[in-house]
């Protein structure tokens, strides 16, 4: 189905998906821990995501732990058919809040039945394997945990598989052990690890899928973006929206807000034209 949203469509595997997506995290209580503090605009930006149209939402088990999927199935089921939801196993939360890696076989497959019954699905449309920890990426065998998700997937249980918070080599070992349709890292405007990985990816016609790309928990900062923003009369986070848009025809947003005003400027900002000037100022930020 075409999309009016900025950017267009994508194609994860057989799944048709809005460039723009949501990110979901920022709708769990503070330090995606328990709760969000107001429950009825968490369910309002939820339905306003399906409203705008948006078909790509992005959750994890791992967020609250367990209420922002139930508040997905509040907000949604029965689902549009045309929404897909992203989930991702491999990290669970301690009791500070912590992230630990939960990648054991058995972790993986308790995981996928919690995200299954919190999310009311027979089948999860697309499992990100997390990998690294809370620090980022680490070296490490992917093939254990994605052999465990591909049994999954051969039961029925996930349609399409991703890896995130991954190594180029972490992706390559999971493109020879399974096919995957995206990997979500950490990038932005000013975070450029992965330039390189993004490229090879859109040649290989995989997504990818940036989380952070609002700056995260502290929102980008800089003059040069500033400056820009300035200039088209447009705020700094509109123009880091429009600039990934921009940035590679593979790159999908999932940006997180727990306000529907936010979410409405964040889809009328992603639309921003950017000329070449403003890509060529935009892109020395990152490379500074
Ligand atoms: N794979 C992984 O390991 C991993 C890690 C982190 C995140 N993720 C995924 O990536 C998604 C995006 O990341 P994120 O939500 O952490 O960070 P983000 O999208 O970079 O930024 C979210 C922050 O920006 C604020 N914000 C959003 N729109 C705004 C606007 N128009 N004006 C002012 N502030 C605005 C939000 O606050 P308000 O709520 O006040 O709008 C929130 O504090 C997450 O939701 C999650 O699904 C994945």
């Amino acid at each position: 189905m075409a999309s009016s949203l900025p950017g267009g469509t994508w194609i994860l595997g057989d799944l048709s998906v809005s460039r723009f997506g949501y990110g979901a995290m920022q709708l769990a209580g503070p330090g995606v821990m328990g709760p969000p503090a107001d429950r009825d605009a968490a369910l309002a930006v939820l339905r306003e995501v399906r409203d705008l149209g948006i078909t790509h939402i992005d959750t994890a088990g791992a967020y609250g732990p367990r209420f922002t999927n139930r508040l997905i199935r509040e907000a949604l089921h029965p689902y549009p058919e045309a929404l897909h939801i992203v989930t991702k196993v491999g990290a669970d939360r301690d009791p500070q809040g912590g992230w630990p890696p939960a990648r054991k076989p058995e972790d993986l497959r308790r995981a996928v039945h919690e995200n299954l019954e919190d999310l009311g699905l027979d089948a999860l449309d697309l499992v990100n394997l997390r990998l690294g920890d809370a620090e980022g990426p680490r070296p490490e065998s992917v093939a254990e945990a994605l052999g465990t998700l591909v049994e999954l997937q051969q039961q029925g249980l996930i349609r399409q598989l991703g890896v995130s918070n991954a190594t180029a080599e972490q992706v390559a070992e999971a493109r020879a052990i399974a096919p995957i349709v995206c990997v979500q890292n950490m990038y932005n405007l000013a975070y450029r690890q992965d330039d390189k990985l993004i490229d090879e990816l859109a040649e290989q016609g995989i997504a990818y899928v940036p989380f952070f790309p609002l700056g995260g928990f502290s929102p980008l900062q800089s003059s040069a973006l500033s400056a820009v923003a300035a200039r088209l009369n447009a705020t700094p986070l509109s123009v880091a929206l429009a600039w990934l848009l921009h940035r590679s025809p593979n790159i999908l947003l999932i940006p997180g807000t727990s306000s529907t005003a936010h979410l409405r400027e964040n889809v009328a900002g992603a639309g921003l034209r950017l000329s070449p000037e403003d890509l060529a100022e935009l892109d020395k930020i990152g490379r500074q």
